[in-house]
């Protein structure tokens, strides 16, 4: 097939489609095989999909609200009850000042980043050429294909702090960071995708001044933040000013079939975005605005968040910690503190094979994880972390976590040779 560039930059081999990939493979019959630790599904928690069934049966129950639902195609900024709603919410919670002309609905935050990567860097009218900055390195998967030019993002090596045996943390290394006049916008996802780090609130000061210096947008990715879906296990508030481009998603609270992607922004960064929502889909679907409806004006989104998924995911995480400390006993590995999002990031020093290597010696078992070479778009030159993490996700049912814990932790031994 020949393809333009476009279609071969696309549709190639990368991170992404591997991922879904494993996906479907792992679920091809039932995922009664596979142990899949790859994927960022979020978890089947019976009280929230408790919760949804109950709204789903009152829009059912509502005469005309399910026709209204299906029937017509929203507003290309997305449905202007679920706008209204959401922006009293924020104003009434953080005080923001903001107005619906602030939001903007997308088909999924994955698409948002899609549209506003590629306005804010590649090529300018003036001929000068313009890169995303991820001040922080490991980054989400999900950012790495989506430039539609080369030579996209810049990225940078984090500081790491040691906390107990077999712990650490990241840290925007503020020392190295430079700003230069080729960054057309600044990126981080907190909690992050894929170590489970929150930016403390000073650090993300420090980024959104910097932003402002360089007159150029801060871009927060809250797909597991707060105030929604919570799943944050330290104290942390969300900020937004004029500046801040903040990306936010239903997919967590466990709605990722409604691809459900909010932003909230200046209302010249909605407007663009509202454009790009018109040309490339016409409209984002508003089933799970609808679905989501009266869980925002009633402000339940924020306590259920609070009260059952944020504890959930703790719970699971800490559990996670617990088997694969007592597996792996002394070997020489770090986990990075689980602060927030659904997976650990293990970083094997020193193993003897690469990450890819012990990716692919899992698959041949049937268990799925993603190795770290993945999160690094934009990070110049190797690191001893680009070869020797991975991620895993601890978000699903026990009997895949523990089981895939297992394998991971017995094949890790016998590479080291233990
Ligand atoms: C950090 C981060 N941002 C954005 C997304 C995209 O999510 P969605 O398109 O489902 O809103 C994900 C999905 O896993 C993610 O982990």
């Amino acid at each position: 097939m020949n393809l333009s560039r476009f279609g071969k930059k696309l549709t190639g081999p990368s991170g992404v489609p591997m991922l879904m990939e494993d996906m479907a493979s792992a679920m091809a019959n039932g995922g009664k095989d596979s142990l899949l630790l790859g994927g960022g599904n979020p978890a089947y928690i019976p009280a929230m999909q408790q919760r949804l069934r109950q709204a789903m049966a009152h829009i059912l129950d509502t005469p005309g609200a399910f026709e209204k639902m299906v029937g017509n195609y929203p507003a290309p900024q997305g449905d202007v009850e679920f706008l209204d709603a959401l922006a009293e919410l924020f104003n009434r919670e953080y005080g923001w000042g903001i107005s619906a002309k602030n939001i903007t609905l997308t088909n999924g935050s994955q698409s948002a980043f899609f549209n506003l990567f590629n306005m804010f860097a590649g090529e300018y009218p003036d001929g000068s050429h313009k890169k995303i900055l991820l001040p922080l390195a490991p980054e989400y998967i999900g950012y790495a294909d989506v430039g539609l030019t080369e030579d996209f993002f810049i990225s940078f090596k984090p500081e790491i702090e040691f906390l107990e045996p077999h712990l650490f943390k990241y840290h925007v290394d503020f020392d190295a960071l430079t700003i230069t006049d080729d960054v057309g916008a600044i990126c981080v996802s907190r909690p992050t995708n894929p170590t489970g780090n929150v930016l403390t609130a000073e650090e993300l000061a420090r980024l959104s001044d910097l932003a402002q210096a360089h007159n150029i947008p801060l871009m927060i990715d809250n797909a597991y933040g707060t105030p929604f879906p919570q799943i944050i296990y330290s104290d942390a508030e969300p900020i937004w000013n004029e500046n801040i481009i903040l990306s936010m998603s239903l997919s967590k609270l466990g709605m990722p079939a409604a691809r459900t992607g909010i932003i909230i922004a200046n209302e010249e960064t909605t407007h663009a975005i509202t454009r790009l929502n018109a040309v490339t889909s016409l409209a984002p679907g508003s089933m799970g605005a609808r679905l989501a409806l009266e869980l925002v004006q009633s402000g339940e989104i924020i306590s259920l968040s609070h009260d059952v998924i944020r504890p959930y995911y703790h719970n699971k995480a800490l559990q996670a910690m617990e088997q694969l400390q007592y597996e792996l006993g002394d070997l020489d590995y770090f986990i990075h503190k689980p602060e927030g999002a659904f997976f650990l990031w293990i970083w094997f020093r020193g193993m003897p094979i690469s990450s890819q290597e012990l990716y692919e010696r899992l698959k041949a078992q049937r268990v799925f994880i993603i190795p770290g070479h993945y999160f690094f778009p934009g990070l110049p030159g190797e690191w001893q972390h680009t070869q020797e993490c991975i991620r895993i996700n601890y978000a699903l049912d026990e009997n895949v976590v523990q089981p895939g814990l297992h394998a991971i932790a017995e094949t890790v031994k016998a590479v080291y040779g233990g």
